[in-house]
Order: structure tokens, then sequence, then C-alpha cells
């Protein structure tokens, strides 16, 4: 008989570490591959034949001094060894590359970790996101690389000393900016932390994407509000338009058309309103709180494109879908008004830069600038994930004029 693996057991008893040695060789086998044991202690003569009838394995006899087993089915982990590859660099995208998500996720493998060996017989677990389309793009886990690595530190980041003082017309408007900011930000947080616990394992690149999100929303809450109180402004007016937008956006039940409408259009129109802060910031630190947030957001935007491009790429149904959650979105806030009106007034005194007349008329002529850049925008990124000029034209003609 020969052996496809073989093992050095000296005088070590059953109880006494052998198995130590024996159940991991066993696992390297596929069933009915055969292990050797080459043995001295006179005990393992009768326990390796009873341990291998109670483990469901074949204890063939005892020839030259080694005992051969036959490998088992019971218990048998599912899947391949994974022995062997040296990570070239320990990024998450080379983890992917190493370890290639599946295309279905199955949902008995519980927590078990992507490239894992599973033992047959565990619980189901109520992920429902389990198809690689839906849930995880290509570019996933580059995305997670690059958002750990541009973190950044509220304390530490913003020259906070170079607020100083403002007229207080202007610091009224800043904090109102912060307010609806922060207001926004917090549904960004608690949108996308509905579908990290429904999203399987196989694909926790997109989890821990999800997470850096999250650790970016708060920050960005977090910088909001300090930007708003540092200064003794506080806190400026939330508004029912704002607040009817984001219970909509929690309404959301299906991931891509969750991620659609918050982070390709909601966010992506952030984007335009936080170059407008930074243009117009009084200060060095506004400024500086707009552009970081803004590179921020930018990932997710990204991330939300991608998702997005990717499941239209592989189910052309989807675009019927998403227009109708555009729809559906904007028949539940048609008789909400326009942008939130302390909202635009801060905008337009925030562009201004005084309350001076002619100042203020350009900051009218710079908040209407504002929503067309906006509109414009977003047609391009509808045009950039697949829609036609027409369908981007309409979804964005319909999109909130929360922004969010
Ligand atoms: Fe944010
Ligand atoms: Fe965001």
């Amino acid at each position: 008989m020969i052996a496809t693996l073989a093992i050095e057991a000296g005088d070590l008893p059953l109880g006494g570490g052998l198995l130590a040695l024996v159940r991991p060789a066993l696992l390297l086998l596929e069933p009915g591959g055969i292990l050797a044991v080459r043995s001295s202690a006179a005990s393992v003569v009768q326990d390796l034949p009873s341990w291998c009838r109670v483990e469901r394995h074949r204890y063939l006899g005892y020839e030259d001094g080694r005992h051969l087993i036959e490998r088992g089915s019971l218990g048998a982990p599912r899947g391949a060894r994974e022995w062997g590859y040296r990570l070239k660099k320990p990024s998450a995208a080379e983890v992917v590359r190493a370890v290639p998500m599946p295309d279905t996720a199955n949902a008995d493998t519980g927590f078990a970790p992507r490239g894992a060996r599973v033992e047959p017989g565990g619980p189901r677990y109520p992920f429902d996101l389990l198809e690689r389309d839906r849930v995880a793009p290509p570019e996933v886990a580059q995305l997670y690389d690059q958002a750990v690595a541009a973190q950044w530190d509220v304390g530490r980041d913003i020259p906070w000393d170079t607020v100083g003082e403002h007229d207080p017309a202007i610091e009224s408007a800043v904090c109102q900016v912060m307010t609806f900011l922060a207001e926004n930000e917090l549904s960004a947080l608690y949108v996308p932390s509905r579908f990290i616990a429904r999203i399987h394992p196989a694909y926790v690149e997109t989890a821990m994407f999800l997470s850096t999100q999250l650790a970016d929303e708060a920050r960005h809450i977090d910088v909001f509000l300090r930007r708003a109180r540092v200064a003794g402004g506080g806190l400026g007016v939330s508004s029912v338009t704002t607040s009817r937008s984001l219970l909509s956006l929690l309404e959301y039940e299906d991931f891509t058309e969750a991620a659609f409408v918050l982070s390709v259009l909601g966010e992506g129109t952030f984007l335009d309103l936080l170059r407008f802060v930074e243009e117009h910031a009084p200060d060095p630190a506004t400024a500086e709180i707009a552009r970081r947030t803004r590179n921020d957001e930018s990932r997710h935007v990204h991330f939300g494109l991608a998702h997005v491009r990717h499941a239209l790429s592989t189910d052309p149904t989807l675009f019927g879908r998403l227009e109708a959650a555009v729809r559906r979105r904007a028949a539940t806030l048609h008789d909400v008004g326009g942008v939130p009106t302390p909202l635009q007034d801060s905008l337009t005194l925030l562009a201004a830069g005084s309350t001076e007349p002619r100042a203020v008329a350009r900051g009218h002529e710079a908040f209407r600038a504002l929503l067309e850049a906006m509109h414009a925008a977003r047609i391009k990124r509808l045009d950039r994930a697949g829609f036609t000029a027409e369908q981007a034209e309409l979804m964005s003609t319909l999109h909130t004029a929360n922004f969010m």
C-alpha cells in the first residue's frame, strides 16, 4: 500500500500528543487518501484502530513498523487547501487576487473567512447579499486600501486657529451650512450601515470598504459640528425638506438602489456643494474642512459608481429599476419645495462674503450657477454609469432639491 502522506510519531501514545500529528495530517488528505504513521509505541497498536473506528477512518493495518489509515469522508472540510501563495504586498487588493471572490456565496459558511476550508454541517446565516455582481465591483479592495491610507484626524489636520472673527452674518451662514452638512452626513452614516450585516463574508472587502465609509461619515459629522461651534455661532436650523428627503433614503431595501440614490446621486451632488464651500470659505480652516471631506466623498461616489456600473453590466433590467427607484422617491417628495431656504440664503451669503448688496447679488448668481453645475455633473455621472442621455436628464431633474 503506498501512503500519500507519512508522519514520524516516535513513541507518542494516542492520548499523549499523537493525535496532534495524526489529525492535521489527515486534514491534508482528500477522503480515500492514505496516511502512514511510523510509531514505536506499543499502546498505539490497540488505540489507533479504535480511534479510527470512532472517527470513521479506515484502519488498514500495521506493516513495516507503520500504521496505515485511509482518510474517511466524515467531517471532511470543503474546498482545497490554500498553501504556498505568498502575498507580494499585504494589501486587500492582493488578497483578492490570491483568493478570488466566488460568483455566488454559500449562506452556510457563516463567518468563515474566504479561503478557509469549512467543515460541513454548520448553521445557515441570514446573509442575503450572496451574488458578487450585486455586491462587490472589481475595484472594491483597491478602494478599501486607498480609504485606509487616506484617513485623517479632525483635531490634528484642520488649522483650527485660522477661523478667527467674521461678520456675524457670515459666521451664521457658515454655521447653517455646517448644520445642513452634518444632518445629511448622519444619513450617509446610517444608510450604508443597514447593508453591512446583509453582505456575505465572501465579499468582506465590500463590508470593509463600507466600514471605512462609516468612519469617514462619523468624522464628517464631527468636523462640521465642531466648525459650527468653534467660533461661538452654534447650530442653525434643520428643515422639513431635509428631514423628508433623508427619511426617503432610509426606505430603500435594495443595496444597489440605495447605493445609486445615496452615493451616485446624493454624494455626487455633495461633491459640487463641498467645492462651493471650499471656494467661498471665509477662512482656511473651513476651506480645509470642505477640501478633506470632499476627498472622502469622491471615494464614496467612486464606489457607488463602480457598484452600479458593474451591476448594470450584468443585469440590463436594472436600468429600469433604478429609474423607477428615483421616480418613487420623487413622488414621495413631490410637495416638498426647492432647496431649503436657510441653506439657500447661507450659501448665497457665503459666496457674497459680506452683506453689502452688490456682493449679495454676486452671491445669488454663484448659488444659481452651483445648481446648474450640480445638474450637469449628475448627468455626466449617470452617463458614466451607462444611462442614456434621456434617462440621465430625467433622473437628474427628479433628484431631490435637498441635494442628498
Ligand atoms: Fe460624508
Ligand atoms: Fe459620503
